[in-house]
């Protein structure tokens, strides 16, 4: 049985830090190290005290001076938008019509759906992201594709086929029977088959009709254990014309509310514009409200109001939303999350922000137990984080008088850049396909 020890300067959340110095909520080892055997933690702490119990054969990562942390989340982005990043000059609606709409017919064919799941993947990892929630397009084979691309590097990824029929082109349009049928059928063949995870979506209440808001009642409420995502309060226009939908609704949060489509296990993404009642009403059910940063400033939509959340006492996870999100980067997003915060006069500590792209989104998808941080048990989704790795950083690193300090200014300056290696259930991913590059030169 082969075991590997990963040394470097651990760092793993253990709750939500309070306060800009909370040293209680993470646990740091300077010269640590985590041993992973069969692609789950063993061991975390001191290398000296590990590598004395690890077998003498141990195969050592020596990742130090950096950062060995849990994997990166992303609980929102979309797979077929992949090569829709930076569309030029609309907002929402007429964004969607004339780039994403246009863009996601090409997921009919499924080797274009293949060699963008691959590299989907890819890039998720090299920024150091080793879990993502992600909607693939109408069609079911943009989700064999998708799991695929995700099981062939090991990865714990959770994704479903949007369903939507109606305000699309024909040829995105599903009908209320035939979105249950593949969903049912998608659910079947791949909700926990190896590492993966289905997401029931309806892509929003303005592309589903009420019959299929129906069905996709139904396959929530027979499926427990799946995921639900949707959109929910983005932009205006996309308020106003999804309430003149559901006439009867008291507010687009209602609509979802209607279908019974809150639960705990449900993503909502963006929650920007929300009244008080409807985020009260994601507390009691205790569906999470999505933040997407770089999306909400590049489509104009407006600013995630993260204290009222916070009052309110509703759930809150961090996501990156590509295509309108424009970049796959989690320190980028979480950089422009402090800047929207900012704008409002909020504040978001770095240790916070680190947390949230761990172990805060990990407990956003109910997944704490086995991704999202350092602990005996978990599975071995590892990124190690070089803090000084893009120019100019280091001679501000520096000048860094504490983890805080490092931290803050590895989201400010960082990027894919500053991602030494990232693991998979224990597997080097970097080296893998450096390795794999290099073969094929040979
Ligand atoms: N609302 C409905 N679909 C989408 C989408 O693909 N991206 C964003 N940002 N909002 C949406
Ligand atoms: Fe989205």
């Amino acid at each position: 049985m082969s075991e590997l020890l990963i040394r470097g300067r651990v760092l793993t959340f253990i709750d939500e830090p309070q306060g800009i110095d909370d040293t209680a909520s993470y646990l740091t080892v300077d010269d640590g190290a985590v041993l992973v055997r069969d692609g789950k933690i063993v061991a975390v702490g001191d290398y000296a005290d590990i590598r004395k119990a690890a077998p003498a054969d141990v195969t050592v990562a020596d990742h130090r001076p950096h950062l060995v942390m849990p994997g990166l989340i992303d609980t929102h982005l979309h797979f077929p938008q992949t090569q829709a990043i930076a569309s030029y000059g609309a907002q929402l609606m007429e964004w969607l019509n004339t780039y994403i709409f246009v863009e996601e017919q090409k997921f009919a064919e499924p080797e274009h759906a293949a060699f963008i799941a691959g590299r989907f993947m890819d890039e998720l990892l090299s920024n150091g992201t080793t879990t993502a929630v992600a909607y693939c397009s109408v069609h079911p084979q943009s989700v064999d594709a998708y799991f695929t691309a995700a099981e062939q590097r090991g990865m714990l990824m959770v994704g479903g086929k949007v369903m939507m029929d109606r305000n699309a082109p024909d040829a995105l349009r599903d009908t209320p029977q035939r979105g249950y049928d593949e969903t049912r059928r998608l659910i079947g063949k791949w909700h926990g088959r190896g590492r993966a995870q289905y997401a029931i979506s309806p892509r929003f209440a303005i592309t589903s009709t009420p019959e299929q808001m129906e069905m996709a009642k139904a396959l929530v409420a027979e499926h427990r254990d799946c995921y639900v995502q949707t959109h929910l309060s983005e932009n205006r226009d996309e308020i106003a014309f999804a309430t003149s939908l559901y006439p009867d609704a008291r507010d687009y949060t209602d609509i979802y509310a209607r279908y019974d489509l809150l639960t705990g296990k449900t993503l909502l993404g963006h929650c920007i514009h929300l009244s008080d009642r409807e985020i009260s009403v994601l507390a009691e059910t205790g569906a999470v409200g999505v933040f997407c940063p770089t999306s909400n400033l590049f489509l104009g939509s407006g600013l995630f109001d993260r204290d009222r959340f916070d009052r309110l006492g509703a759930r809150w996870s961090v996501a990156t939303d590509v295509g309108a999100g424009t970049s796959f980067s989690m320190l980028e997003t979480m950089d422009e999350a402090y800047k929207v915060l900012h704008l409002q006069g909020q504040r978001l500590s770095p240790l916070n922000s680190f947390y949230r792209m761990t172990l805060g989104n990990a407990r956003a998808l109910g997944l704490q137990d086995r991704i999202g941080s350092l602990h005996v048990g978990a599975d071995a989704d590892i990124v190690v984080l070089d803090s000084s790795g893009k120019s100019a950083m280091e001679l501000r690193m520096r000048t860094a008088k504490s983890l805080a300090d490092e931290l803050f200014i590895l989201q400010t300056m960082g990027d894919d850049r500053c991602v030494a290696e990232v693991y998979v259930a224990g597997r080097a991913m970097k080296a893998r396909k450096a390795g794999a590059a290099a073969r094929a030169l040979e």
